[in-house]
């Protein structure tokens, strides 16, 4: 039988990392994609040296033009069988929306969105001949609920979102599961932690860390579920926000999103 491979966008840390130990610790291979520099490559030797698995670094700028294209390329030109691709770059950030310069925000809306459509629309038609294979698109709790001071963000994650879910419908009658993973706050660095521990009781409640998320990610994509809200607190949270009036539901995440903006410095 032909080696199988993970592909992961954003695996050098973070989420992508997690989701790439993740699959390595379950015998499976990661080709692993990320900015180049020497955390991706450690982060490879890592992983392959940790679990036995094949564990290939991929550096690139994914908002380049053709990015994806290039990674559709470089696994086939390596005899990579990817049978299982996951979405996982993005990056998102709260402010006014006008004081945010645009070249931030049209770099964002690149990787979010842009990135995942041209890796999926490449990928697929080699998924499809399989007779099983997963697609996983990281979207966030913001891909489910609007969040006011975030719109562009939260903007790419319900794109990430209605696009999985209506690709995975699409693809119903093939061996392609494609999920969408939207988890609430995690910890990914040290300015995340800085701000939980700054943050109330009740961030603390709902906040998670990477090597939470990941089994959960994998075990949702493998049972075939459509939406993967890791935490009990953040289903929790999506269950009221959705059996609230729209209007009052925005006036309450209008609070939320207010606080989510960065203070001014001195
Ligand atoms: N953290 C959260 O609270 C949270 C919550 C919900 C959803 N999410 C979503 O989960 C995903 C991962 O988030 P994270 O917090 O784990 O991110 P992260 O820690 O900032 O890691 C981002 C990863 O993406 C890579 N990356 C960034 N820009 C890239 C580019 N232009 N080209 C190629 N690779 C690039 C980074 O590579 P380098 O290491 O080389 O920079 C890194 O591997 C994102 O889609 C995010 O929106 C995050």
């Amino acid at each position: 039988m032909k080696k199988q491979y993970t592909l992961i966008t954003g695996a050098s840390m973070g989420i992508g990392r997690a989701l790439a130990e993740e699959c390595a610790q379950r015998g499976r291979n990661v080709l692993m994609v990320a900015l180049d520099g020497p955390e991706l490559h450690l982060a490879a030797s890592e992983i392959a040296q940790k679990y036995g698995v094949e564990a290939h670094p991929f550096g690139i700028d994914l908002t380049a033009v053709d990015a994806p294209l290039q990674v559709y390329t470089w696994s086939q030109d390596n005899g990579y069988n990817v049978d299982m691709l996951i979405n996982n770059a993005g990056f998102g950030l709260g402010d006014i929306m006008d004081k945010v310069p645009i070249g931030v925000y049209q770099k964002m809306l690149r990787l979010n969105n842009q990135v995942m459509f041209e890796l999926t629309y490449h990928f697929l038609p080699h998924l499809k001949q399989l007779d099983k294979a997963y697609i996983l698109n990281s979207s966030s709790m913001e891909g489910l609920m609007p969040m006011p001071f975030k719109a562009a963000y939260t903007a790419t994650k319900h794109f990430v979102t209605a696009f999985s879910l209506s690709l995975r419908e699409e693809l119903a009658e093939t061996g392609v599961s494609v999920s969408a993973l939207c988890p609430g706050p995690v910890v990914t660095n040290e300015d995340g932690l800085k701000r939980i521990q700054r943050s109330g009781r009740k961030a603390k409640l709902v906040v998670m860390y990477p090597h939470q998320v990941a089994p959960i990610a994998i075990n949702g994509l493998f049972n075939g579920k459509r939406i993967i809200i890791p935490g009990v607190m953040n289903q929790l949270m999506i269950v009221l926000n959705n059996a609230l009036p729209l209007g009052l539901r925005m006036k309450l995440l209008r609070k939320i999103g207010k606080g989510i903006i960065p203070k001014e410095e001195g």
